[in-house]
């Protein structure tokens, strides 16, 4: 992806020298859901940014201040998209949450995938006791269309049986994007997308 600046961040792949930061906050995920991102050590890291630096869907989140990478982000990537429609995700290290971020990075991306490569709905899924990621998808503007009851499982419980989740779907169309508050100003000379639903970049 191309490089995508905010007021604190900077949007961008991930790639060799972010191992330590991405260690950082997969060595213990806080959710059910990224579990399975669960990282060992850091050789496991390495593996991951190396993995994540090929995945066009894969966002790094960078504190402009300091460089570190603090979270990520996904969206748009060739993987299990469904045409024009993109299913979108966040996860921050704990340290730097409630300071904004993940909102701040999150729109931008947002209107990267709707402007710059067309999509024309995102959707996000969000288990019903996450009201963290429920009320950033909420400030980004998106509306819960459902909840699928004991959708999933991530988790055994001591037993050995299976902890189903209650998922949320939230989602918002391109069109409620670009005429909501959060699409952001647009350079000079830059149109858009040629059309609704085209995916270039
Ligand atoms: C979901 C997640 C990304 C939300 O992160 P977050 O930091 O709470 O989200 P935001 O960036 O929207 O920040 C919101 C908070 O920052 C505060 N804030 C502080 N400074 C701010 C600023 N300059 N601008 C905006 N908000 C600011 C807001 O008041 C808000 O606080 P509140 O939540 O107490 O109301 C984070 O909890 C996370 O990574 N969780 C683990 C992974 C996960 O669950 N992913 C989603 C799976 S569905």
């Amino acid at each position: 992806m191309h490089i995508i600046e905010t007021e604190r961040l900077i949007l961008r792949s991930f790639r060799e020298g972010d191992a330590a930061d991405l260690f950082a906050y997969l060595r213990a995920p806080t959710t059910p859901c990224f579990l399975s991102l669960k990282l060992a050590d850091l050789a496991e890291a390495e593996i991951e940014v190396g993995r994540r630096a090929l995945d066009e869907g894969s966002v790094a989140i960078c504190l402009k201040q300091t460089g570190r990478v603090i979270g990520d982000l996904f969206g748009g990537g060739e993987e299990g998209e469904e045409e024009d429609t993109a299913s979108v995700g966040w996860n921050l290290n704990p340290q730097f949450g409630g300071q904004g971020y993940a909102f701040e990075a999150a729109r931008a991306l947002f209107d990267h995938l709707f402007r710059a490569k067309g999509f024309r709905r995102l959707y996000a899924y969000v288990e019903d006791h996450n009201t963290p990621s429920q009320r950033l998808c909420e400030k980004l503007g998106m509306r819960r269309e459902g909840v699928f009851v004991e959708f999933v499982s991530f988790t055994n419980d001591d037993a050995g049986n299976p902890i189903y989740e209650n998922t949320m779907q939230y989602a918002i169309l391109r069109r409620e994007w670009m005429s909501g508050a959060l699409a952001m100003e647009q350079p000079p000379g830059m149109s858009g997308v040629a059309g609704a639903g085209t995916r270039c970049g």
